[in-house]
């Protein structure tokens, strides 16, 4: 095999580059054991894909006849897509050779079927529905949850981000789908998110069709114990050694976000560097910084002045709170109140801000860093 950098920053691959996440895969088997559905939220790049794939993994091992679904929802904008993403996945992990692939789509859809072409590199089936009217593609949602259910094997359908939802067109897409979970006896279901604020909404208000009708995990950094020996021992790989006071410094720098974390230690073991000190995690930041000044810069000039104003000052404050206060509004030289929440709002939705036990921060860790020192 090729040898690779083992700090991987595109999705899973093996368990052998995974870190940690014992007690929450656990957690996840436990739940698929005994039937109960899960919510996973945390913020963008904390791990929820890499810890659903980790788990599909490991149900797999104990039970090998698990079909492990997957469907990422980031981009798709109604019922059309998420049938077609579905069924997507469904030909792929059920079906999996081409021959097999049309018939079996056949069989689970009554009144329309499905075009499916290959592509030709990757051989992977792309499909498209012409769908005649709203009733058909809920009979089509239904026949594929039905087909789901009555599948002779365990199923694990995770949908990640889960929020997309809320923003279909369909009005009763949420309550739709509720039914259609609730009725599932062979399907276990993990619901992932990354917008906190609209998933707590989503499973939290006694309004919503998904009010606690999950358990629900909040996932957190991996802790230092963890993390450093799974650095180190990925770094000997490349014969580098590095400090702990190294690590510290990496964990705490990244806010303890998955992604960051692996891309200053991806970017170290490219390095030339061997024996790694704090003095090297420093000059690997700003190397990262000077690489992404074109994008940040452009960032400045797209958001509104003062926006970034604001970005700035959150950035500064590292874990910003109480900002429409007289001390944060004169000592960043913001304006008033309402501009403040205003701002801040539109900076959430635009996830450039994330809020975090209460306290505002930049959501990408590497422009916090630029706007702390060059912004
Ligand atoms: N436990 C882990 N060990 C090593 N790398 C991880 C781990 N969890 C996530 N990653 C890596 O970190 C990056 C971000 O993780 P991801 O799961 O995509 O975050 P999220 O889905 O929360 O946005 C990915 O490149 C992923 O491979
Ligand atoms: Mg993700």
């Amino acid at each position: 095999m090729i040898e690779i950098n083992p700090f991987i920053l595109r999705n899973y691959l093996t368990a052998e580059y995974f870190c940690d996440r014992k007690k929450e895969t656990e957690l996840l088997l436990e739940k698929f054991n005994n039937q109960r559905n899960t919510t996973l939220f945390a913020n963008r790049k904390m791990g929820k894909t890499g810890l659903i794939y980790h788990f599909m993994y490991t149900a797999t091992l104990q039970e090998s006849d698990t079909v492990c679904l997957y469907v990422d929802l980031f981009d798709s904008v109604n019922l059309d897509d998420f049938i077609t993403k579905l069924s997507k996945e469904i030909a792929i992990k059920v079906y999996s050779k081409p021959k097999n692939i049309l018939s079996g789509l056949g069989k689970i859809f009554s009144s329309i079927v499905p075009v499916v072409a290959f592509d030709s590199l990757s051989g992977m089936p792309q499909l498209e529905f012409n769908f005649r009217n709203e009733q058909q593609k809920q009979n089509s949602l239904s026949e594929i949850f039905h087909f789901l259910n009555n599948l002779n094997r365990p199923v694990i359908l995770a949908l990640d981000e889960f929020q997309q939802i809320s923003k279909y067109p369909n009005q009763n897409m949420e309550a739709i789908l509720r039914t259609h979970v609730q009725n599932m006896h062979n399907v276990n279901f993990v619901f992932a998110g990354s917008m906190k604020h609209i998933m707590l909404e989503m499973f939290g208000s006694v309004k919503r069709p998904f009010y606690q009708s999950t358990d629900v995990m909040n996932l957190g950094p991996i802790p230092i114990e963890e993390y450093a020996p799974f650095i180190q021992q990925k770094m000997s790989l490349g014969r580098k050694t590095i400090d702990k006071e190294a690590i510290v410094e990496i964990l705490n720098q990244c806010r303890g976000y998955t992604y960051y974390i692996q891309s200053v230690c991806n970017k170290l073991y490219a390095s030339t560097y061997k024996k790694i000190d704090i003095t090297h995690v420093s000059l690997i930041l700003n190397k990262i910084l000077d690489e992404s000044e074109d994008y940040y810069v452009n960032y400045k000039k797209i958001l509104p002045e003062f926006q970034w104003k604001l970005m700035r000052a959150i950035a500064l404050e590292n874990g910003a709170t109480g900002m429409t206060s007289k001390n944060f509004i004169q000592n960043y030289g913001l304006s008033t109140h309402g501009t403040i929440q205003t701002a801040l709002k539109s900076l959430i939705e635009k996830e450039m801000v994330i809020e975090d036990d209460n306290k505002y921060y930049i959501q990408d860790v590497f422009l916090e860093k630029w706007l702390q020192k060059r912004g």
